[in-house]
């Protein structure tokens, strides 16, 4: 007894030292913010309607709590062994205390779920009352039913689990005592493959097993009723190829168990679900007519299972989009999907009708201008349940967002932001940071106090004069804009935004000039420029402009861009397609800024991107965004991002230790690395916003329509099926 004190009180001495060296040596305690495009807005919660009733407000249940992002539910078995004996065991969960026996059992859900930083696998049951319907409710409460008791209960141990490191789960499934799930914690070790594999956890124990052969990755798994096998998308060995739309991967089946006996059932194909033990649906765009449609696919009841042995049938009729289909055991009646239809702009959850072939709508009668996403049917087929905007805010009780969203990090030194705002910089200090909105730029404290706007017009990438400690630079004009068109690098004293010189032009010639970077002695600015047709490099009189002083630093045919000076001032970093000008792959390369020294840091694949360079503060790492990691979920099955493949990552100088910051499915963009450690906790800001997001742009555009057949007009709202 008397040792073991002794040996705790050493250990802790010895941890209260390394604490005092860690905590002097400042240089090695910083912050990264980066953006997500449009993620700070999605206030995600999972609802559910009744099948057998009327689509209405009245009837609509909200299951999952507001709070964070909730996503990519699943209705679990309640026979399920592990939930028995979780709903028995009291030191796992509070007991929700005696029921009223008119109430209806509880809503069971397994669920993503993005609070504290990083995505866990949540259980909610809700005991709710529909008798309390006429009740006068709060604005908060307007849904069809009460919740009286809420019981949750994170399901993985992320620290157990996946030692600790933060990884995206897609589609999770209960199967049994096992919870069946994507996660991207490790590293295939090739660039621009995707490193999304399934697990299985036992749950129970903790105990993980990887079911995804190494070298291949799966996407929105599914598991058969009986739980023997396990449905995935997949590329198998070909890999991917950069495709950020329809995805044409090929549907695999395994054995849950051990994840052998692996075998591709379809050609072309996604989003699996199971009816019974040899029949599956899933998505596709059809071949002929390029609507994306449901297909069933039947396993032969003997012999091998292959892509040659199983029968597939088209099941959704040309004439608009269904896709993410869901299932229910046994159920062959109808089926959930998405549509988009051409009559509608928004995504809505409908019911396919498999005896009629007609479709039966659902949440257009409840939320006509919300899109909604990934349906999924309770095991009893009575209810449907899927996705959607809360209504409000980042949190229920208020009108307020995350400005600044703690991402868990896996590096402790590093605390790590997403950005509510584009191309966000700190300032020398890191108390401030400066960002822009399309259009105009603004500066905020870094702990979510005095937002300002201090430019009006359009404006990307922004920086801090290292000196003069209250200039901004950014590229004044049209992002994204062609070669020729006028783009300006501008300084604004944001400290004197009314003063007569606060916004000053520093570039002259016309052109297209942008992504400025100043060396850390404030005399010089990096950026680039089409001065002579291509973008390349030059530098110029920061205080000045160009008319005080330039001189090029990179010539060629090609574009160098994105360039960031590092803080000891020996470095520029830049991206460049000159490996393959034109292509739209981009790499990351080291230059001195006497144009010396040039080298390659980083290259995702033959085709892959590195951009928005970005030096730590004490110049021996870069954080920068790419798709090395490949793509991570169906895009389909999230909102629109422009590139669903963009994660944060971070490399020493040598191009040693890269290390993957973020794991998502989102794009994730524009990283900046400032000198304050800024304690992990979120920061919110007062915004009325309401919860919006763009469906993906590529589903807007709806194939040739001559052909609509009547079997596509919806039944009006209908009871039952
Ligand atoms: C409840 O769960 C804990 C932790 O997993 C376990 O140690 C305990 O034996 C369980 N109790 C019962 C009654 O199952
Ligand atoms: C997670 O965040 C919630 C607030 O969203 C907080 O109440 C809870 O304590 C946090 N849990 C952990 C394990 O940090
Ligand atoms: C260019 O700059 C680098 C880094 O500062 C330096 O080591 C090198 O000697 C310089 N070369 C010339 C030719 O000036």
């Amino acid at each position: 007894m008397k040792l073991q004190t002794i040996f705790c009180s050493l250990l802790y001495l010895l941890s209260a030292v390394f604490r005092a060296t860690a905590d002097e040596d400042s240089s090695s305690r910083s912050s990264i913010i980066f953006t997500t495009l449009g993620r700070s807005d999605y206030a995600f919660d999972i609802y559910t309607l009744p099948i057998s009733d009327r689509p209405t407000t009245a009837n609509e249940i909200k299951i999952t709590d507001g709070e964070s992002v909730n996503f990519n539910g699943h209705f679990p078995s309640p026979s399920s062994s592990f939930l028995s004996f979780l709903l028995r065991n009291q030191t796992l969960i509070q007991s929700p205390g005696p029921q009223d026996s008119r109430d209806p059992p509880p809503l069971q859900l397994i669920y993503v779920t993005e609070r504290n930083g990083t995505s866990n696998i949540y259980y909610d049951a809700v005991y709710y009352d529909t008798r309390r319907n006429t009740r006068s409710r709060t604005a908060l409460e307007q849904h069809g039913a009460e919740v009286s008791t809420r019981v949750q209960v994170p399901l993985l141990d992320l620290n157990e689990v996946n030692g600790g490191v933060i990884s995206m789960k897609d589609k999770p499934s209960l199967s049994g005592e096992y919870l069946i799930y994507v996660s991207t914690h490790e590293n295939p070790g090739t660039p621009r493959t995707s490193w999304a594999a399934v697990y299985s956890t036992e749950l129970k124990t903790g105990l993980t097993r990887r079911l995804t052969p190494y070298g291949v990755a799966d996407f929105s798994p599914a598991v058969s009723p009986s739980g023997k096998y396990t449905a995935v998308a997949s590329y198998g060995n070909k890999g991917w190829d950069g495709e950020v739309e329809m995805l044409s991967t090929d549907i695999y089946i395994f054995l849950t168990r051990d994840g052998t006996q692996r075998v591709k059932i379809v050609e072309n194909g996604g989003w699996p679900c199971w009816v019974d033990e040899s029949t599956l649906f899933f998505h596709r765009k059809s071949e002929e007519d390029d609507w994306i449609s449901v297909y069933k696919v039947i396993l032969p009841k003997t012999g091998l299972v292959s892509t040659e042995s199983v029968s597939i049938q088209r099941v959704t009729p040309p004439g608009l989009h269904a896709f993410t289909p869901a299932t229910s055991p046994g159920n062959n009646k109808f089926i959930a999907v998405a549509t988009r239809r051409p009559t509608s702009s928004y995504r809505h959850i409908e019911l396919f009708d498999l005896v009629k072939n007609k479709f039966i709508e659902l949440t257009r009668f409840v939320s006509p201008k919300t899109h909604h996403l990934n349906p999924f049917i309770s095991p009893d087929s009575s209810r449907v349940g899927y996705h959607k905007c809360r209504g409000g805010s980042t949190r229920e009780d208020g009108n307020t967002q995350l400005l600044l969203e703690n991402i868990k990090s896996p590096l402790p030194d590093i605390s790590l932001f997403r950005f509510d705002g584009s191309f966000p910089s700190f300032s020398p200090n890191g108390d401030r940071i400066a960002f822009v909105e399309f259009p105009g730029v603004y500066v905020v404290n870094s702990d979510g106090s005095n937002r300002r706007q201090v430019y009006f017009k359009n404006a990307f990438s922004t920086v801090w004069d290292p000196v003069r400690e209250a200039v901004v630079y950014t590229s004044g004009g049209p992002e994204f804009a062609s070669e020729s068109s006028e783009v300006d690098i501008i300084s604004i004293n944001v400290d004197d935004v009314d003063g007569v010189s606060a916004v000053r032009r520093l570039t002259t010639n016309g052109k297209n000039n942008a992504f400025p970077s100043v060396s850390p002695d404030g005399k010089w600015i990096v950026f680039r420029s089409t001065r002579t047709g291509y973008k390349n490099l030059y530098i110029m009189d920061a205080e000045g402009g160009e008319g005080y002083g330039l001189h090029r630093l990179t010539e060629g045919p090609w574009s160098d861009t994105m360039c960031n000076w590092s803080p000891d001032g020996e470095w520029i970093a830049f991206a460049s397609d000159r490996y393959n000008p034109g292509s739209g792959s981009f790499e990351m390369y080291l230059i001195h800024p006497n144009g010396t020294g040039l080298r390659k840091l980083i290259q995702s694949g033959s085709a892959g991107r590195a951009n928005h360079p970005y030096f730590s503060p004490d110049g021996k790492s870069i954080v920068f965004t790419s798709d090395y990691g490949g793509i991570s979920a169906e895009p389909i099955s999230t909102p629109h991002q422009y590139q669903p493949y963009g994660e944060i990552f971070k490399i020493k100088l040598d191009g040693s230790d890269l290390k993957r910051l973020t794991q998502n499915s989102f794009e994730d963009g524009t990283p900046a690395w400032g000198p304050r450690f800024i304690r992990p906790v979120d920061v919110e800001e007062v915004k009325n916003e309401q919860c919006a997001f763009e469906d993906c742009h590529w589903l807007n555009e709806m194939p040739n329509q001559r052909d609509r057949g009547a079997a596509l007009e919806p039944d009006k709202v209908q009871c039952g099926v």
